[in-house]
Formats: C-alpha cells, structure tokens, sequence
C-alpha cells in the first residue's frame, strides 16, 4: 500500500514527497524528531510529544513551522488516510533548506521543512518479545552531549544496535564514566527489592515520554522509586530490568552482557508496569 505522507504543508503519495538536498537535515543532521505510539486508532501521549518537540527546537533554536492544534490534526488526519490501527507517527523538524552548504545557520526566510510518515504495526501492544524480554550488551557511550535534545543524529545509536545484533542480542546498553546512560532508543530500568531503578534526568539522556508516565503510574501504585546512575555490575545482580520507548512500551530486558538478570526471564514489575502502561495511556489516548 502507498502511504500518505506529510511535507511542509501537503498530504501527497509517498513516492511523490520529496525534500532538496540542501536540506539541512540532510547536510548537518540539523533536525528533531518524535515518535508517537497508535493503539486503537488513537495517539498515545501526544500532549507530550508535543511539549518535548518544542522543546527540542527552543533548545536548538529552531523555529516551530506548526501549532500543536494543527499537529494533532495532521497526526490524526495521517492515521485515518493510512488506516492505522496500531503502528507509529514518525515526525521530523529541520532547519530546512539554505541556497548553499553553510556551517552558520540561515536566516529566517528559510522556512523549516516538517515530514511526517506512519509505520503500520498491527499488534504493537502484543509484541512476542514482551513475553521472553530482549538481551541487551554494554557499549560506551559515544554520543554528543546534548542527549536531552531529540536530534537525528542517530549515527552512533545506529551502530549500537549492529554491535548488539553481532553479539546474538537486541539492544545496547550505553555506559558512560561507569553508570549506564539509556539503550539505543529506549530508557533503561533495574529492580532491586522493591525499588525501580533508573537513570536521573540531565543531558546525559533523552527525557522519554515513556519514562514519565511510567515512573508516575508506579509512584500512584506505591511503588518504590530511585532516580540515579547505576552501574552494569549492578544490573547483572538486580532481580529485574527492562526498557521503555513509545514503540516498545515497557519491554523486560532479560539478560545483560551474557549474564542472566534475576531469573533470567521477564518480571513481575516489568509486567505490571507495562499492564498499567498500557491500560492507563489506551485509555488517555486522544
Ligand atoms: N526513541 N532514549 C533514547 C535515546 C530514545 O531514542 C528514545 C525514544 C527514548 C524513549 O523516549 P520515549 O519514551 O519518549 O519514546 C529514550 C524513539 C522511540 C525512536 O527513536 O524511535
């Protein structure tokens, strides 16, 4: 099936979308970006994609080409045309296209380009590897340090998953001065006793949408709760771990460099957050 897709102001075929090689997207990797989750027809979180996307572009100084009200509507409008049940919007910002190849951003008469495409996954919410958890390994952290920026510079993240891949695994773990960071493209979570550990907010990570709710719906089911750096040695001896993105959820990571975590299969935290999660956001969806 042909998708439709959104460029700068039109809905049009896939194959007919097209952006200028100036684009500095393209150049400089000069642009943001956001995933949102469909169930059920309906946008997960929206509200705080939106609130992240614009932040990306305050911190980039990057002008904003559209309001949220029309965002959604475009987010909406791209789900109907597609016939989305479950599945993901892709959405990127850039600072668009110069006359020339220059290091110094232009000027304001330059409009921002804004794409946005859908990814159809029927039964998102029930993904096989939900049930058995992933495998992740440990990689440095070699990313840029503005990590709470949703940038496209997805290079390194990239490469992190093809290590992953050589080593039998699914994801990477990034560890940086000791302490992991987050996986590839997701938040990453231990579970000792009955504390939920993961990584405090700083620019060391991206602020997931995800991670928010999540660490909000434990707090209301009293649920224990620490925000701080944990090391690799300490996630090999907690009793659980698992990941959040707005493709994967809350996903149990179940084994970390070749060591089993806990028993070695998902746990009942994971699950229950990820129970919560879902039923909680489906019924928030907009
Ligand atoms: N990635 N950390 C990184 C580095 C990410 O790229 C992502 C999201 C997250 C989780 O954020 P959220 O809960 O808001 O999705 C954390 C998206 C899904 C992607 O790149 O496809």
């Amino acid at each position: 099936m042909t998708r439709t897709v959104y460029v700068n102001g039109e809905y049009l075929p896939e194959g007919e979308a097209k952006v200028s090689i100036f684009d500095r997207g393209f150049l400089f990797a000069d642009g943001v970006y956001e995933v949102t989750s469909v169930l059920g027809g309906k946008l997960i979180d929206f509200a705080g994609h939106a609130k992240r996307l614009e932040r990306s572009l305050n911190e980039l100084d990057m002008r904003n080409p559209i309001s949220s009200d029309d965002l959604l509507e475009v987010h909406r409008e791209l789900v109907r045309a597609n016939e989305i049940t479950d599945g993901m919007i892709y959405l990127q910002i850039t600072r668009g296209a110069a006359a020339d190849r220059d290091f110094a951003f232009p000027g304001d008469d330059v409009e921002p380009t804004i794409v946005l495409f859908t990814q159809s996954k029927p039964g998102l919410a029930d993904s096989p590897a939900a049930k058995v958890g992933i495998k992740v390994i440990s990689i440095a952290d070699e990313r840029w340090g503005r990590r709470d920026i949703k940038t496209v510079q997805l290079l390194y993240p990239s490469m992190g998953k093809m290590m992953a891949k050589a080593a039998g695994c699914d994801d990477a773990w990034m560890v940086e001065d000791g302490a992991v960071t987050e996986g590839t493209s997701n938040n990453a979570y231990i579970v000792k006793g009955d504390t939920i550990i993961t990584r405090h907010l700083g620019n060391e990570i991206l602020h997931g949408i995800t991670r928010a709710a999540v660490l909000r719906f434990a707090r209301e089911a009293q649920m224990k709760v620490e925000e701080r750096a944990f090391t690799i040695d300490e996630a090999m001896g907690a009793d659980e771990a698992f990941i959040t993105s707005a493709s994967t959820f809350v996903m149990p990571v179940v084994e970390v460099d070749g060591t089993a975590i806990g028993t070695g299969k998902p746990g009942p935290v994971a699950a229950r957050l990820r129970e919560i999660y879902l039923e909680e956001s489906r019924k928030a969806a907009v």
